[in-house]
């Protein structure tokens, strides 16, 4: 990926890791659009900053995602990267009889949400020079945590998408993954402040350090994501399913 001059939409770029990435990437001199539900809070991401633009997505709608896409594309015929950073992550209990929604809604977004997004773009994007496509997965695509099985799920899955893009679009697209470790974001309730969780501004540092190197790695991991990783390629699978597990049980404890 091109350090400067691209023109980049960040999907859940009005918090969390989304808005720290795009207003980093803004600052190395790229134009951002973020988007999100909340307007409110991609206002406050792009406050102050000519060429960072908001605009408002439900990416669980596929009807939207298609108007959306028409949006940008004729506000911004430059666009060249987009990072499919928007995602939740519901907690679920696998050993009782539940109701579904929170797992629908989690395929929903995080897995059928980039692959329509894509699809929405992807015309425009294999005839433009220097196209990027970023995929945020998980150090929890590799080891799930348990608790939350369906997330651990679309992670996987966005994996495996990832791949098959990079080889179906060589040469055209450049693919990349970022496989974050635990930040300290609101993605779920008490995950802010939690001991043990990566600061987000030293994450967002580390992955910008990475993302804007030349050339940009096909996987981009932080140190702290390395353990899970590279847990299967290293043969400790099992033990480091057992040791994060435990691991995010003493941390949740810690912080509810
Ligand atoms: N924090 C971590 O520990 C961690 C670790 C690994 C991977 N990740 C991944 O990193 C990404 C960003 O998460 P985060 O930690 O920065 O949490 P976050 O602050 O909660 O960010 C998630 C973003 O996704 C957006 N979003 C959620 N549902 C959406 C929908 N239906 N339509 C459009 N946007 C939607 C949210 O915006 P609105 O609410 O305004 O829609 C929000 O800005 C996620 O894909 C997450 O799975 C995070």
């Amino acid at each position: 990926m091109k350090p400067q001059g691209n023109t980049i939409l960040i999907t859940g770029g009005g918090s969390g890791i989304g808005a720290a990435l795009a207003q980093r990437l803004h600052d190395a001199g790229n134009t951002v659009i973020v988007s999100g539900r909340r307007l409110d809070a991609l206002q406050a991401a792009i406050a102050g900053r000519p060429n960072m633009h908001a605009i408002v997505l439900d990416i669980d709608n596929a009807v939207a995602i298609e108007a959306f896409a028409q949006e940008v594309l004729s506000a911004f015929p430059a666009l060249n990267v987009v990072i499919h950073n928007a995602g939740i992550m519901r907690l679920e209990p696998l050993d009782t009889r539940r109701d579904l929604a929170d797992a629908e809604a989690t395929i929903t977004t995080n897995l059928l949400g980039p692959i329509r997004l894509n699809n929405a773009l992807i015309d425009h994007l294999v005839a433009q020079p220097d196209a990027v496509i970023v995929t945020v997965t998980s150090g929890l695509a590799f080891v799930p945590m348990t608790v939350a099985s369906t997330y651990c799920a679309t992670k996987a899955a966005i994996h495996s998408y990832t791949v098959s893009l990079r080889e179906e679009l060589k040469g055209r697209v450049e693919v990349i993954e970022l496989a974050p470790p635990a930040v300290q974001t609101g993605l779920t309730p008490g995950q802010e402040n939690r001991p043990g969780y990566q600061p987000l501004n030293e994450f967002a540092d580390e992955v910008i350090a990475l993302l804007l190197a030349q050339p940009t790695p096909a996987e981009v991991l932080v140190e702290r994501v390395k353990f899970l990783r590279n847990a299967e390629a290293e043969h400790r699978f099992d033990q480091t399913v057992v040791q994060l597990n435990a691991f995010a049980a003493q941390a949740r404890a810690a912080s509810t």
